[in-house]
């Protein structure tokens, strides 16, 4: 039995597809985490409106508060996320947008894991640049490596149990959350 001290992490998807690859892989990682980490999905971003500076001057809508909320209290985000055009998709971009505005923003600080499949080679790389940059804006700490990115996502992810049938895939990401435990414990 391990001593550590037992960790929580919430994960972030940048999909609302119903059969995302990305949201998938989300929904495997806590039977592949180390003992002592538990791991659960956050609201949609799908349930977050628009930024709009108005909005928000009439008050933070409850889906923003709910999802700062659960990021402060974790003790780490896992972003599980497709590229969108070399980039990070619009419904993630919007969600950290509001998240940035939040008084006690959640994501100053806080350790983060990113992860990103797609059924191309290159498995969603580039997004992770992109959405590194963000999170520099919004002070997050960022584990450097090892990377997940999973590219053919199509022959690795069961198109109907969206189970990983991979085992390498299954293995690497089992080793980044355990990585990534390492780093937060060493973050508190
Ligand atoms: C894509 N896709 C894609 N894939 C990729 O590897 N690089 C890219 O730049 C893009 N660009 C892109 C833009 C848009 C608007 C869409 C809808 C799709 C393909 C994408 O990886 C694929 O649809 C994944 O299945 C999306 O992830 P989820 O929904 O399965 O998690």
């Amino acid at each position: 039995m391990s001593q550590d001290k037992p960790l929580r992490f919430v994960t972030l998807v940048g999909s609302l597809r119903r059969g995302s690859y990305n949201a998938a892989i989300s929904r495997a990682l806590p039977r592949l985490s180390p003992e002592g980490v538990t791991i659960d999905v956050l609201g949609t971003i799908g349930d977050l409106p628009l930024y709009d500076a108005d909005l928000q001057a009439d008050g933070f809508p409850e889906p923003v508060l709910a999802m700062s909320e659960s990021i402060r209290v974790s003790n780490g985000v896992v972003i599980a996320t497709p590229e969108y055009n070399y980039s990070v998709p619009g419904a993630l971009k919007n969600a950290l947008d509001w998240l940035s505005r939040c008084s006690s923003q959640p994501l100053a600080g806080k350790p983060v894991a990113i992860q990103t499949a797609s059924p191309g080679a290159i498995g969603g790389a580039r997004c992770q640049y992109h959405l590194r940059q963000i999170l520099v804006f919004l002070d997050a700490y960022v584990l450097n490596k090892p990377e997940v990115i999973v590219g053919g996502a199509a022959s690795k992810i069961d198109a109907e149990t969206f189970e990983i049938t991979d085992a390498a895939t299954r293995d690497f990401i089992a080793g980044q959350l355990a990585a990534f435990a390492t780093f937060a414990r060493k973050l508190q």
